[in-house]
């Protein structure tokens, strides 16, 4: 697959590492323009570049969005039309680790909000609920049984190429529902956000069947 990836920092260059491992074409993309990201790309090697964020996004399969936030909205608005685009929505709505660090969006589900920056996108929220590290750490050459990653997205046939993003990285997804209702419990205030370990498949359904009796 071809990959743009709106982001450059800890996510989209963690996301890079697995992806170009895997054979993808990545194009990465930040505030501050290609050049920038020269060296970076440079280290991932002949399968990953730099363009802007428009650049990154056309052409591409699908598109992961990687940055802050507080810098999302005005990141997507670069782009002139996301009709039809596949988006796999990685933001969380916090400023930093920890409490203190949960920005509020009163009873709003934050895919849902980032699905109206970009109107026509068909969004899927994936690899938010796990730190980094130990999302690095489950995926990839070294991915063993703890290789679940929740999905979440109104669009069957966008959660089927997630899903296959996810299996070329060793990971297997774990869809939760549509953007309201798996948008939820993967957000920052559900019940399957902040998990500090890669599960097993079996683990994160039964952990995400736990989840829903919440919602029922
Ligand atoms: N850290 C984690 O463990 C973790 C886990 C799950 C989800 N997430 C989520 O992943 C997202 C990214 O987090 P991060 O830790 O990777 O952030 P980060 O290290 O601060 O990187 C943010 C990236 O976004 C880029 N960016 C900012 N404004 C932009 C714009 N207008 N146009 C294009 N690019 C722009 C920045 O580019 P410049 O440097 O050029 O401004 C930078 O490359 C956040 O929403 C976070 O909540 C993080």
């Amino acid at each position: 697959m071809r990959i743009g990836i709106i982001g450059a920092g800890r996510m989209g260059q963690a996301l890079t590492g697995l992806f170009v491992e895997a054979g993808h074409d990545v194009v990465l993309a930040n505030s501050r323009g290609p050049q920038s990201l020269a060296a970076l790309t440079t280290q991932f090697g002949e399968h990953a570049s730099a363009a802007d964020v428009p650049g990154a996004v056309k052409g591409s399969d699908l598109v992961i969005l990687a940055t802050p936030w507080g810098r999302t909205a005005e990141a997507v608005s670069a782009v002139e039309d996301w009709s039809g685009v596949v988006v796999v929505d990685t933001t969380n709505n916090r400023s930093k680790p920890g409490p203190d660090g949960l920005i509020d969006i009163g009873d709003r589900i934050s895919s849902e909000v980032v699905a109206e920056f970009m109107p026509g996108a068909r969004l899927v929220k994936a690899f938010n609920t796990t730190p980094i590290p130990f999302l690095v750490k489950g995926l990839g050459a070294a991915a063993g049984e703890d290789n679940a990653v929740y999905m979440a997205g109104d669009d069957s046939d966008a959660k089927a190429l997630v899903g296959a993003l996810i299996a070329s990285v060793g990971g297997e997804a774990v869809d939760t529902g549509d953007l309201h209702t798996g948008g939820w419990l993967q957000g920052m205030s559900g019940p399957l956000a902040g998990t500090l370990e890669m599960l097993t498949p079996t683990d994160a359904r039964n952990r995400l069947a736990k989840a829903l009796e919440l919602v029922r």
